[in-house]
């Protein structure tokens, strides 16, 4: 298993650039599944959940021709096997999102339920709920949701009980063959979910509203082939925004979307750090040195990201004065809590609470990445640590961070990846 040598205290310097989306390449995949015509989609990122739905694609049937530099051309000709395997849900929950799709093409899909989590329990009823009103019949046996369809699904009108991503993602893509016009409230708002709608328009689907809570889909017979480019991954991006707040560093974050990511500026320049634009798609931090404790409150786009919630964590460390961080998307999301612990931090978790007293000096210490945004929480707090820190398994982080070691090393990090991959 491949671990993270990094040995604290080097400010980062120069330039890092942003890879794709995870969270918007992965339904973008999934929709190559609603059309027999191809699909080619750039800027897909090298992470392994990516490698997991490219699975997931080919095992359903899908054709995938990598073209060089992150393009993918996706054809999904026929489907051959409308399911999704435990072996492969098992390592990504997100593999839910073929349900939609694949229920819609073939009137059959079969889905393995994703078991629990390390940040909560994440069921996917909303998705099953959905399904059912647009006209499928849903069974569980065996660890698996089975979706049938007699003929085409009905377009409804869907009230989500409650906001979720990848839900509004599997019922967008549903809608988009359904007969009839579909209308999803209190839909997700996230930029991902734009994406995919963009994505959906360009291969023919009919949607208003991408964006807000309200999304309307009036149903088409058929899809067709369609070119894409993902959107900047925001979560990587603010990611590396906070590395180099809290090394003091002078770092430009190149190829993002700065618009994606205002909440977490607000914050972060709020906390005493310089952020400017660098011309378009660049954004430059600085950090003083002097940061102030800012207390946050994750919600729903466009609010503050829970995906960033970690990361920010490891930056209040270092601020004077206590912040009081709030998690409200997920029930268990502050594994890395005892891990920066150990590291010296001072934090207290009372409830959906984390309590945290700065600045704290950390010293390096051996850690265990628990999930993937927890685990670029430890790369930060690692960063500004005395001494060496060992991050053990960092499968978790190469689920969503593109070589990330590569890019901060590269940025003056002193970081080494050690194991075999
Ligand atoms: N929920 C339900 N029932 C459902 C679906 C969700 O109760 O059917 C609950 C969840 O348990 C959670 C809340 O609703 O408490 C929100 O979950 P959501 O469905 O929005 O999460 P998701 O779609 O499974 C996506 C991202 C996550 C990100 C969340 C929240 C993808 C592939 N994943 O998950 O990303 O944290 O939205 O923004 O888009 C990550 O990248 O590290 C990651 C976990």
């Amino acid at each position: 298993m491949d671990k993270f040598s990094i040995q604290g205290g080097a400010r980062l310097e120069g330039e890092v650039s942003t890879s794709g989306s995870k969270n918007a390449a992965l339904p973008v995949l999934a929709a190559c599944l609603l059309t027999e015509e191809p699909v080619v989609l750039h800027r897909i990122p090298k992470v392994r959940d990516i490698g997991t739905m490219k699975k997931l694609l080919r095992h359903a049937g899908a054709e995938l021709e990598e073209l060089g530099n992150g393009t993918v051309r996706v054809q999904a000709c026929a489907i051959r096997k409308p399911e999704a395997p435990y072996d492969l849900v098992k390592t990504m929950r997100a593999s839910s999102l073929v349900l939609g799709p694949l229920a819609a093409r073939t009137g059959r899909a079969r889905v393995s339920l994703p078991g629990g989590c390390a940040i909560g329990a994440r069921p996917i009823n909303l998705h099953v709920a959905g399904l059912e009103q647009l006209g499928a019949r849903l069974e569980q046996s065996h660890g698996y949701i089975e979706a049938k369809v007699e003929g085409r699904l009905q377009g409804t009108q869907i009230r989500f009980e409650r906001i979720t991503v990848t839900g509004t993602e599997d019922l967008l893509m549903a809608a988009t063959l359904a007969e009839g016009e579909t209308v999803l409230e209190n839909a997700a708002r996230e930029p991902e979910v734009t994406d995919l709608a963009e994505l959906l328009t360009k291969m023919g689907a009919r949607i208003e509203g991408a964006g807000t809570s309200a999304i309307r889909v009036q149903g088409v017979e058929k899809l067709h082939g369609a070119e894409h480019t993902i959107i900047a991954d925001r979560i990587e991006a603010g990611t590396f925004l906070m590395a180099g707040a809290i090394t003091g560093g002078d770092l430009v974050v190149r190829d993002c979307q700065p618009e994606h990511l205002e909440e977490l500026t607000a914050k972060m320049r709020q906390a005493g750090a310089t952020i400017t634009e660098e011309g378009p798609g660049a954004l430059r931090v600085r950090g003083s040195g002097r940061l102030r404790a800012v207390d946050a409150t994750t919600a729903e786009y466009p609010g503050f990201a829970t995906d960033l919630q970690a990361q920010y964590m490891a930056l209040m460390t270092q601020a004077q004065g206590i912040s009081f961080i709030t998690e409200t998307i997920f029930e268990n999301r502050f594994m890395h809590v005892l891990e920066l612990a150990r590291m010296g931090a001072n934090i207290r978790i009372e409830g959906s609470q984390a309590i945290v007293a700065g600045p704290s000096p950390l010293s390096g210490a051996n850690v265990i990445a628990s999930d993937l945004r927890a685990s670029a929480s430890l790369v930060l707090a690692a960063l500004v640590a005395d001494g060496e820190t060992v991050v053990d398994r960092v499968y978790h982080i190469d689920r969503g961070y593109e070589k990330i070691e590569e890019k901060l090393a590269a940025a003056g990090a002193r970081i080494k990846r050690a194991g075999s991959k």
